[in-house]
């Protein structure tokens, strides 16, 4: 008898379930469910590890790409070898590979289509770490919205993003790509990615993936892919609780990370992919590895060969296999010999299936390969105005000497100085996906766009941002002394962070810092806009630059964006996600550090600190000015004291006392102040960002609940412990009112 197809089983599995009659209706997850098992009913083991395989395969993408499949890949599309590509892009490109799998081969069980959307498609937005500066989920969720918008109009399912990684050394090239040092405000950015992507899963959502589970910023040395080796607290309590987060926002894939904890690889760990994941978080979508990370339990030395890689993998919880071919090549080897049961691949198949189901892909499995959408939703103006309004906000004021910006529209000449200055390429930021330079606005072009003629720019890249040439100093310095401000653009390649990007140094590169001397020799006023991907330890800049704006790598828009800022069309209000540290030598340097036994005093010899530095970072978590100021007054706690049932709220009251209309980050942050481990000397555990009118005064409340006091106790069990707690509200982690309160039992 002539295979039932997928198609046909499919029906009748609705049929026999009773679907269309008066039999009790099945809920949406048990048909999910019957679909899938219907479909893995049919299928040989051959085809179920193939679901299992993901491998990379991309020609570039726009209409000049011309599209061919090489035989190989056709072979094993066919041969339903594979389950997934990730790098296969566009309408048109996508709709090949699918066709073969749709029409090719046995079972037609469609592909999915992966790519690293983080943040942007086409369209570019800030990298992650200036996205989290807004402190504002909710635009965070637009741009991911945007992201999946564009991604899904090319033929892409699924993003390998957020990437939720709790980052504290900025050594670490990766800290560009994630939410900062803080748990809490990385959880809230992270379900706010998952949000915006996923939404509810129409033809243009595209499924998130939470990575890099897990760990992974925890490399020691900040060097990219290192050992991590941290207590299971810290790693319950600080790495763990974005991707929680994440998981509890519904994400439907996870990615394994490449590093080991405490011995054990995470792509081989059945504690982290199973026990956790699975058995305390109730996670059902599947886990991808991440490129290779299988393969490379052979470097770790946690496996003999590749065949025992996919062994341990495949145990541990492991589903998807990008790039190593272990499960294709041993599986079923691996099966025959019993080493790994043929129910356990079904697992993960049936995960696998199911996202597929999920994306409607067995509905119609070209829904996302929709040539006349791709032409009408990238690189559009409503996605650009959103990269730009997320731009904006991103953007964290640092310094700003007697108030020198807004810029002045009187002004005659501004020199427009320093090597990131006229860059097309580097406001990308790394992991850029289709972004084009060609689509940036440098600052140069926003500036001369903005002023409009009005005011004379003139330019100079005066070095480059990572050779030790001084030759072009000379020119910057004559522009400079022709002009009545110069806005001196420096910071980073876009190539200096992402992955295995880690610096030693957190200086600026090359002789931009000697630049910025020879500038200030001139007297003209210096307005230092910083492009970096990580923080830079920037006491001389600090200590002489009039002002000081971090734009981060702010994408396609940067242009526009700066000069908006600069001249108080937009009135910066966002707040620093990760400490900068004075200079590498304070690292690890975070806000939610420990008391210790001897807390760090200058005046006292015997305590914790450097004899050659300051004990407070460069500019703390949580900090960031505006042209405006505020005042925090009337801080209260409705009572001191909280139990189980009840609650406590925490008013205080933010004013205006500038001269422009501005936003303020309120932040809460809460000292547990004996437990029965050691506890953080602050944890922020909420924010609110609020917009003033000049003299405007607003009341912002917070509510504490007992549940925002958990931690992982001695008994490692998550939960609080009665006794006396500060809170604390303020406008950055380190300068704050606070009020004592008490959880009784
Ligand atoms: C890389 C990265 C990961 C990315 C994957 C696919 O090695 O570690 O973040 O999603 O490969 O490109």
């Amino acid at each position: 008898m002539k295979k039932l197809t997928p198609y046909l089983l499919i029906f009748l599995t609705l049929f026999w379930f009773g679907f269309g009659s008066d039999k009790p209706q099945l809920t949406p997850e048990e048909l999910l469910s019957a679909r899938v098992d219907s479909v893995l009913s049919l299928m040989s083991l051959d085809e179920k590890i193939g679901q299992l395989n993901q491998l990379s395969y991309g020609i570039g993408w726009g209409p000049t790409v011309k599209v061919s499949v090489p035989n190989e890949y056709k072979e094993l599309i066919k041969e339903g070898k594979i389950g997934s590509f990730l790098n296969a892009i566009g309408a048109e490109f996508t709709y090949e590979l699918q066709k073969i799998a749709v029409n090719e081969s046995r079972l037609k069980i469609p592909l999915i289509f992966g790519l690293d959307v983080i943040h942007g498609f086409k369209t570019i937005f800030p990298v992650p770490l200036g996205e989290a500066a807004t402190w504002q989920p909710e635009i965070i969720e637009m741009s991911a919205h945007y992201q999946a918008l564009e991604a899904a109009s090319a033929g892409i399912h699924w993003t390998f993003s957020p990437m939720v990684d709790i980052a504290r050394d900025p050594r670490w090239g990766r800290i560009m790509e994630g939410s900062g040092e803080d748990p809490y405000l990385g959880s809230l950015m992270a379900a706010a990615r998952v949000r915006g992507y996923q939404e509810n899963l129409s033809n243009l959502n595209i499924i998130a993936c939470a990575k890099h589970y897990a760990g992974y910023g925890g490399a020691e040395g900040g060097r990219d892919y290192n050992t991590v080796d941290f207590s299971e607290r810290t790693f319950r309590d600080v790495y763990l609780p974005p991707f929680k987060a994440a998981v509890d926002a519904g994400a439907h894939t996870i990615m394994a990370s490449f590093n080991e904890i405490g011995g054990i690889p995470s792509s081989g760990s059945k504690r982290l992919l199973t026990d956790i994941l699975r058995d305390e978080w109730g996670f059902k979508g599947f886990v991808v590895s991440d490129w290779n990370s299988i393969g490379e339990l052979i470097n770790h030395g946690f496996a003999s060969d590749l065949k025992h890689a996919g062994q341990i993998s495949l145990n541990a919880g492991l589903d998807m296999d990008m790039e190593s071919r272990s499960y294709i090549t041993h599986l079923k080897e691996l099966e025959d010999e019993g080493k790994v049961d043929e129910d356990l691949i079904d697992e993960s198949v049936k995960r696998i299936l199911r996202v597929k189901f999920m994306l409607g892909l067995f509905d119609d499995p070209y829904r996302y390969c929709q040539k006349e959408r791709e032409q009408k939703n990238i690189m559009t103006d409503e996605v650009r105005i959103a990269a730009l309004e997320v731009a904006k906000r991103s953007m964290v004021l640092l310094k700003n000497e007697k108030n020198i910006l807004p810029l002045k529209k009187t002004y005659k000449r501004i020199g427009v100085i320093g090597p990131l200055a006229n860059s097309k390429t580097h406001p990308l930021g790394g992991w850029s996906a289709m972004g084009d330079s060609v689509d940036v606005t440098t600052v140069l072009e926003g500036l001369k766009n903005y002023v409009d003629k009005k005011i004379d720019i003139a330019y100079a890249e005066g070095c480059k941002i990572d050779d030790n040439s001084t030759a072009g100093f000379k020119n910057a310095v004559n522009i400079a002394k022709k002009s009545d401000v110069v806005v001196l653009c420096l910071g980073e390649s876009r190539d200096m962070s992402g992955e295995a990007c880690s610096r030693s140094s957190l200086d600026l590169p090359g002789v931009q810092e000697a630049l910025a001397k020879e500038l200030k020799k001139t007297g003209k006023p210096i307005v230092v806009v910083l492009m970096n991907g990580r923080p830079l330890s920037i006491p001389w800049l600090n200590d002489n630059a009039n002002a000081i704006l971090e734009a981060w790598f702010s994408g396609v828009t940067a242009g526009e964006a700066i000069a908006k800022v600069l001249f108080g069309d937009y009135n910066p209000g966002g707040k620093l996600p990760v400490t900068f540290p004075r200079t590498v030598g304070q690292v690890p340097i975070y806000y939610n550090h420990k008391n210790t036994g001897r807390s760090g005093d200058l005046k006292n010899h015997y305590t914790s600190k450097y004899l050659d530095l300051p004990l407070t970072p460069l500019y703390p978590f949580g900090y960031g000015l505006s042209y405006t100021t505020f005042s925090l007054n009337d801080f209260n706690l409705s009572s001191g004291n909280l139990t189980e049932e009840d609650s406590i709220i925490v008013s205080v009251k933010v004013k205006n006392t500038g001269n422009y209309d501005g936003e303020e980050v309120v932040q809460l942050y809460i000292q547990d102040l004996v437990g029965s481990v050691t506890r953080p000397v602050k944890e922020l555990k909420g924010f609110k960002k609020v917009m003033l009118k000049r003299g405007e005064e607003k009341s912002v409340q917070f509510t504490i609940h007992e549940k925002d006091l958990r931690f992982t106790t001695a008994d490692m069990k998550f939960k609080s412990e009665p006794g006396k707690f500060k809170a604390f509200v303020g406008a950055n982690s380190a300068d704050a009112l606070e009020k004592e309160f008490e959880l009784v039992e």
